[in-house]
């Protein structure tokens, strides 16, 4: 078949810092998706996109064309409005556990399809993989009905979803092409969009953990995806928040889940408390119903309640004994005084090389493996004290985990504060 247009040209308008034309970013998203544009052009492309950005306009068409290359859902005919949340990606970032059966338990539905760790940042579906029974695949009609029944659902997202995203993200993997704001915003909200959410919450990580290392950055692609939101109807807001340290005191699959439970049960680490609720209420907002105050929920039960039948109707059992690993292993505090620096991106590899997450797509993960935070920065700690826990089933890869911790915590004389940004750094609406 003769094609429209011929991808060097593309490419060599991009390289020469030109606009691309609506024409040539549909024609390209759809070419490389049937295959006629290579991987070797399109990752030079990528580059191109990555070195010399791309306005509005394109932005906008290129998320476009990724949603048309696949099916959209339609939550339009359920009882409730819908919210959803997506967080950049973090370490300890189990949000999105305690955060769903919250909102539904606060009568917003939250139709959630995420996917699996790639790298040192978890994935939620492997953290909910621990629980016993629990399955991460459901049929579209699966999903409305537990939608309506019990209002929330975690499940993978299927391979009808924005295929050119799939396709062109494991390329931007593999070319060092992911850290482009315009290829970043263009990836989530294409899947976002598609998914067919009434209204969206993004959580924009700014630190060490994330993939954005500057509240700048982090700002530009906050600002970048809700103006890709809205003009795609979709009610979208963004919070900028801290991950230059872990969330929460766990890294690790089953280690997070036993933390969301415990948040779920009323308690729970702090940071994790106040971002759940602080997502929470920007969800039901979004979503029409900022009468509605999440704590409560939280507070009676309705939310352990919801937890539980949403795991259930993915045949998992919510009382179930969670794995734990076969080995652990301590890291002391080494002298007398505070706490002020935990390093989110070298807490996060150590985690990954204990086993909790994946180098390539394919490999599978250790439920019981991770890291166990015995303090947070500002903590006053003394010398001889547990620090850190590893856990493992394979007590070969302590000392790799061990070397990437080298230099990840910061223990100043007594009397010493964090210089640290807050949790939530600011609002983007
Ligand atoms: N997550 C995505 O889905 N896409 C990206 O490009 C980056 C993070």
């Amino acid at each position: 078949m003769s094609e429209r247009f011929d991808a060097v040209d593309v490419i060599i308008t991009k390289r020469g810092r030109g606009e691309l034309s609506d024409a040539q970013i549909d024609w390209v998203i759809d070419a490389y998706t049937r295959g006629a544009v290579a991987d070797e052009q399109m990752s030079s492309l990528a580059m191109a996109i990555l070195l010399n950005g791309m306005n509005r306009r394109e932005i906008s068409r290129w998320t476009a064309a990724m949603i048309a290359s696949g099916e959209r859902m339609d939550f339009s005919s359920l009882s409730r409005p819908t919210a959803d949340k997506h967080s950049t990606g973090g370490v300890g970032d189990k949000i999105t556990l305690p955060l769903a059966p919250l909102v539904a338990a606060c009568g917003v539905a939250v139709p959630q399809l995420s996917g699996r760790g790639l790298g040192h940042t978890g994935g939620t579906l492997d953290k909910l993989e621990s629980v016993p029974g629990w399955r991460a695949a459901l049929s579209n009609d699966e999903m409305m009905r537990q939608l309506e029944d019990v209002g929330a659902v975690i499940c993978a997202a299927g391979d009808g979803l924005a295929p050119a995203d799939k396709k062109l993200y494991a390329l931007r993997d593999v070319t060092g092409t992911v850290e482009a704001i315009p290829l970043i915003a263009s990836s989530i909200m294409s899947k976002k969009i598609a998914e067919g959410t009434g209204a969206l919450v993004l959580d924009v990580k700014v630190g060490s953990g994330a993939f954005m290392k500057t509240v700048e950055d982090a700002r530009e692609l906050a600002r970048t995806m809700v103006d890709l939101g809205t003009d795609a109807g979709v009610n979208t807001v963004a919070l900028l928040t801290n991950m230059q340290v872990p969330l929460g005191l766990t890294a690790g699959n089953a280690l997070e889940v036993r933390e969301s439970v415990e948040v779920l049960a009323g308690g729970g680490p702090e940071d994790v408390v106040e971002l759940t609720l602080a997502l929470a209420r920007e969800m039901l907002a979004a979503a029409g119903r900022d009468d509605i105050d999440p704590a409560d929920a939280l507070k009676d039960g309705r939310a352990m309640d919801a937890w539980k039948s949403m795991i259930r109707a993915q045949g998992g059992d919510p009382d179930a004994e969670l794995p734990v690993a076969k080995e652990t292993h301590e890291v002391l505090v080494p002298a007398d005084g505070v706490l002020t620096e935990l390093d989110a991106l070298k807490v996060g590899v150590a985690a990954w090389r204990l086993g909790a997450g994946r180098a390539r797509k394919e490999d599978p993960v250790q439920a019981g493996a991770g890291v166990e935070m015995h303090a947070k920065p500002g903590a006053t700690v003394r010398a001889g004290e547990k620090l850190l826990t590893l856990h493992t089933d394979t007590p070969e890869r302590f000392e790799r985990a061990l070397e990437s911790l080298d230099g990840a915590f910061t223990i100043a004389p007594e009397g010493s504060r964090p210089d640290l940004l807050p949790l939530v750094i600011e609002k983007i609406s």
